[in-house]
């Protein structure tokens, strides 16, 4: 099933959340033929999985520890978000990379505690600017994804893929459709050449000013499998728009 994905970054106070979701449940009804998630941050976590327990929407978290507990002052471990109602948390997502100085190494240690743990990991993926202008678009993203799946080649089918391209977050100037299209398909190869003995059920979603207008233009296209949304997310009628895009 194809997934559509809210990030809702550092938005929204519980009170914000609890006035969201009972619009976005009321406009968007209970979808069953595409997978709906909502990713608030984690002290809003607690009463967005309330609100959302009896139906098809899911709840992921932003982040995690690889640890399970301990003196992590200022970290959320795995059980803990899974307690709250998680199945699912963005992992290395541009923004933990590049402002929180998050390395490949901290992201491959998520996304191995993850798959223990029992959490679908999104793995997040994308080039800064000045790599594509310097022709390493391919490069970069396989390095990202070569490095992030060091020693659990073999459980692909456990985690989805986000590409966003870093230029296209928060800027309004989101990838052209076809140039997108090009790196899915390429994250798919590699995928497919990193685990032959997947099933193919990792979904590759499209990250990077997503719109409700733009939305259709990328869901249109097979190697699309979904979309991960930050801004337009914060809108339940955008969302539920966008959700509603195929
Ligand atoms: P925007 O949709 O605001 O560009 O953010 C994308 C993103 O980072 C989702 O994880």
């Amino acid at each position: 099933m194809r997934l559509i994905a809210a990030n809702w970054k550092m938005n929204k106070t519980v009170a914000e959340t609890e006035d969201y979701l009972t619009k976005f449940l009321k406009i968007l009804g209970t979808p069953e033929d595409r997978e709906v998630l909502i990713c608030p941050p984690f002290t809003a976590l607690y009463v967005a999985g309330r609100i959302l327990k009896d139906t098809p929407i899911k709840i992921g978290a932003q982040n995690c520890h690889y640890e399970e507990k301990g003196a992590f002052t200022g970290e959320i471990s795995i059980p803990m978000i899974k307690e709250v109602g998680c199945s699912y948390v963005i992992v290395g997502h541009s923004e933990r990379r590049h402002i929180f100085g998050e390395s490949d190494e901290v992201i491959n240690r998520k996304l191995v505690a993850c798959l223990e743990r029992g959490v679908r990991p999104i793995l997040c993926v994308g080039e800064r600017i000045e790599d594509r202008e310097a022709g390493m678009t391919f490069k970069v993203v396989e390095t990202q994804i070569r490095l992030a799946l060091s020693g659990i080649e073999g459980l692909t089918d456990l985690l989805d893929v986000a590409y966003e391209p870093v230029w296209a977050i928060g800027t309004g100037v989101p990838a052209k459709p076809e140039d997108a299209v090009t790196v899915h398909r390429f994250i798919k190869d590699l995928l497919k050449e990193i685990n032959p003995k997947s099933e193919g059920r990792t979904r590759v979603l499209y990250g990077g000013s997503v719109n409700p207008e733009n939305a259709p233009e990328f869901m249109k296209h097979k190697e699309v499998d979904g979309l991960l949304v930050g801004g337009a997310s914060l809108d339940p009628e955008a969302f539920a728009k966008i959700v509603n895009s195929f």
